[in-house]
């Protein structure tokens, strides 16, 4: 029996934080030992609000993929592919246009909060309006089953099996039904920028990076929210809703020594250097070796590329396949 199939991406915006490490890395270095995976970098998603600057993408396609492979998605076990490079992606959008009403792409919560926080005014790219149904395509082309993604991506995920629905009923059953793979908690899901304002995102400016140096990771451990209240050492601290014991939480191994120091903390005592160096202690020692892999893989970007080139190939085999069939099930097969 064939393997199932898996298709994530990301935007190359930015590199890749430890927000998408708990979020949605982990689970694809899992994932791609009992699935066949395709692993996306959606340059041209990236570009629906990102039209007048080309080159961050770019170099970003390159960073986002040091990324994966610094964080042991192996390209060996997973496809790594470039949006761009295709096309059948842009051909099933466009038959997937018709099936997708102007109404329902306004009412796709994402889209609407990412307008809300773009300032696009009034001029709203067409191009992002209808990114939903560009990403229908990145999930169907490869007909996956399984799309691993955070709770903000449900709608995207909702929105592809719809679009599978309506196109089988009217040309004929040709695609799945996609189901989404949520991360294991609301904590994963949402981990908290180091300000504990909200989630951790590059554009709030409260990320630690997958490739922060120690230095970098240091400062910005040493500057995290806490408990406001906890003025003196003496004083009873909070855990709940403190940056520094979330972490903890989803990094620290140790939990009965984390148990140990939350109990501390709540009695009294126990100062938030202390429990600060110790978290830096704990991301040091995940980070170190994936920073260790990114600069190996960095000295060498023609491999990389190469590697993408190869991951592109195979996606594209399988992207020639399916639209062979979208076209016949379509009446557009001519020739
Ligand atoms: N929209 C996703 C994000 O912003 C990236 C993405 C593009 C994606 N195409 C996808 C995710 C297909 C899952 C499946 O993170």
């Amino acid at each position: 029996m064939s393997k199932k199939i898996v298709l994530t991406g990301d935007r190359p915006t930015g590199p890749l934080h430890v927000g998408h490490y708990v979020g949605s890395l982990k689970k694809r270095i899992e994932l791609q030992h009992e699935y066949k995976q395709f692993v996306m970098l959606a340059d041209v998603q990236a570009l629906t609000d990102n039209a007048d600057n080309p080159q961050k993408v770019r170099d970003n396609v390159l960073e986002v993929a040091l990324d994966y492979l610094a964080v042991g998605i192996d390209p060996k076990l997973s496809s790594i592919f470039i949006q761009s490079l295709i096309p059948e992606i842009a051909e099933l959008t466009v038959f997937f246009l018709n099936l997708v009403s102007v109404a329902r792409l306004e009412r796709n919560p994402t889209v609407k909060d990412e307008i809300k926080h773009r300032e696009f005014g009034k001029s709203i790219p067409a191009g992002f309006l209808c990114y939903p149904v560009s990403q229908s395509a990145d999930i169907l082309f490869v007909n996956a089953d399984y799309v691993p993604v955070g709770y903000d991506q449900l709608p995207m995920v909702e929105q592809a099996a719809e679009i599978a629905r309506k196109f089988n009923r009217f040309y004929g059953e040709i695609f799945k039904d996609p189901k989404p793979l949520t991360p294991k908690s609301d904590m994963h899901a949402r981990l908290p920028g180091i300000d504990g304002l909200g989630k951790m995102s590059k554009s709030l400016g409260n990320a630690i990076y997958l490739k922060d140096s120690s230095d970098d990771l240091r400062k910005k451990v040493m500057s995290m929210y806490t408990d406001p209240d906890h003025v003196r050492v003496e004083d009873p601290g909070k855990i709940e809703g403190n940056v520094v014991f979330t972490y903890l939480d989803v990094f620290g191994d140790n939990k009965a020594y984390v148990q140990e120091l939350k109990d501390h903390y709540q009695r009294g005592g126990l100062g938030d250097v202390k429990v600060k160096k110790y978290l830096f202690e704990v991301l040091e020692n995940f980070l170190e070796p994936i920073r260790k892999r990114r600069l190996e893989f960095a000295q060498d970007p023609d491999q990389v590329m190469k590697m993408l080139k190869e991951g592109t190939r195979e996606a594209r085999n399988v992207a020639h396949e399916t639209i062979k069939k979208v076209r016949a099930a379509m009446r557009i097969d001519y020739f």
